[in-house]
């Protein structure tokens, strides 16, 4: 009895993460709750994170809910833990940060991997730029989540790496 309420509490955490993720049924644009659209991308992708691979929240719990496409952010978040875990290949630490930055609310993934080569840090962003062997990526990532974060958000989609340090920063506006 006890292995099925365990097995029941599960399925409905995931059920409920994938209602989030999905905003199925959901106004395309409203308020939302940063950190919850983050818990359930975490949820959906736990699979694909390695257990090597420590997750640190460091959510600012004074970030106020913002107006967003929800559903447009979970793909940058997907998009981004991603490219982290992937670069961290199974050991390392992935930090998700947010906070007040101006009239801003700044979201932070850092990893620990082997950092972004100067070279290429220029052109990551653009369509179809990959560094991963053909079948594995298909350097759209970035450019996905730039137009969302810039194109339709009105943010601000900015990196800093080196090795062991390497941060993809979010900047959403605090008001429409
Ligand atoms: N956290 C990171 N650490 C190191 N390199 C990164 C990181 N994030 C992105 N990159 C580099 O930027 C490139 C482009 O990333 P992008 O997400 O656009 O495409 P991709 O991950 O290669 O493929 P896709 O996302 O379509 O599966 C990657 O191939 C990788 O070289
Ligand atoms: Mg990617």
């Amino acid at each position: 009895m006890n292995e099925i309420t365990d097995a029941v509490t599960r399925i409905s955490a995931l059920v409920g993460a994938a209602k989030q993720y999905s905003q199925l049924g959901r106004a395309p644009y409203h308020e939302v709750d940063l950190h919850d659209l983050l818990d359930s991308t975490l949820m959906m992708l736990s699979g694909k994170i390695a257990k090597g691979v420590t997750v640190v929240k460091d959510y600012d719990h004074a970030v106020p809910k913002i107006p967003a496409y929800a559903a447009e952010l979970n793909q940058v978040w997907t998009n981004l833990i991603d490219n982290a875990v992937s670069a961290m290949g199974g050991e390392g630490t992935l930090t998700i940060r947010t906070t007040v930055d101006g009239d801003a609310v700044l979201v932070e993934f850092g990893d620990t991997g082997p950092g972004i080569a100067d070279e290429v840090q220029g052109r990551i962003f653009e369509p179809f730029f990959t560094t991963k062997p053909p079948g594995e990526g298909t350097g759209l990532g970035l450019d996905i989540s730039h137009r969302i974060v810039v194109n339709h958000h009105h943010g601000d989609l900015r990196v800093t790496s080196r090795p062991g340090d390497t941060r993809f920063q979010v900047r959403l506006p605090l008001s429409p």
